[in-house]
């Protein structure tokens, strides 16, 4: 049996803040057990989040990545790269990580893109996880849209990116599952350059607004 399919449905939940408690409380609805990856597993943040998600346990990143048989990415630019390596290449190895990160640089007045049109988050992590089926979602919407997203005034689109098609479809299943329509597949892991360049255009209009729970829908899909 293949360490995937002796995890069974579980989700290893990497980083307990905002986007990892939203995403969390959507996998658990649809029957997964969370298990969540931190840093302290004591700690208040762990256990804020382990009382959101009834049924949730912590463990160190290693742990959690190696019992998941998907994992979440839900850590800051600032921390991608230490998470992923603290989580252990080897435990994500023939999984499917979802990546929602984006690659913002805070120390400005407002955010900023640290990196945009040759590279991405997204490919950063598919390339130190090259035996992961990392797909880019979720990043261009609040964490509070993430899960069972309602608008007053339509419906919005999640788009994704990834290069493995099975990935992606797994990833589009879930959305449904979390009350999104069909998401919108915009192609390879290097199309996360789009959706991170999209996720600072909705950071761009929160500022200028002092608004944050906008998103975004395509007009006129083909269908
Ligand atoms: N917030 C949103 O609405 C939103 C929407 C779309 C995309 N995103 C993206 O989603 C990601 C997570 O955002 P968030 O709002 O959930 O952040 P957050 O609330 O600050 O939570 C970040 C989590 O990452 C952990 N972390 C921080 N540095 C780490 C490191 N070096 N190694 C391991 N873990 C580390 C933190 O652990 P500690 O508690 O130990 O510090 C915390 O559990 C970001 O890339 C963000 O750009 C956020």
């Amino acid at each position: 049996m293949s360490p995937t399919s002796q995890a069974g449905k579980s989700v290893a939940i990497l980083g307990n803040g905002v986007v990892g408690t939203a995403l969390a409380k959507g996998f658990a609805e649809l029957g997964y057990q969370v298990i969540f990856g931190t840093r302290d597993v004591q700690g208040e943040k762990t256990r804020a989040a382990l009382e959101a998600v009834p049924g949730s346990r912590a463990a160190s990143f290693a742990e959690a990545a190696g019992a998941g048989s998907i994992a979440v990415l839900a850590v800051p630019w600032s921390g991608l790269e230490a998470a992923i390596f603290t989580a252990g290449p080897d435990n994500l190895a023939g999984k499917l990580v979802i990546d929602p990160s984006n690659p913002l640089d805070f120390s400005g007045d407002v955010p900023k893109l640290d990196i945009s049109s040759t590279d991405s988050a997204g490919e950063l992590v598919q390339r130190l996880l090259p035996r992961s089926q990392v797909v880019k979602a979720f990043n261009i919407v609040t964490a509070t849209h993430m899960v069972h997203p309602r608008l007053p005034d339509g419906t919005p689109d999640m788009l994704i990116a990834g290069n493995d098609e099975a990935a992606k479809q797994r990833v589009a299943e879930l959305l449904e599952g979390f009350g999104w329509r069909t998401p919108i597949d915009v192609g390879p892991i290097t199309a996360s350059r789009l959706l991170e360049a999209l996720a600072m255009l909705w950071v761009t209009y929160g500022f200028r607004n002092d608004h944050w729970t906008h998103a975004f829908s395509l007009l006129g899909q083909k269908r």
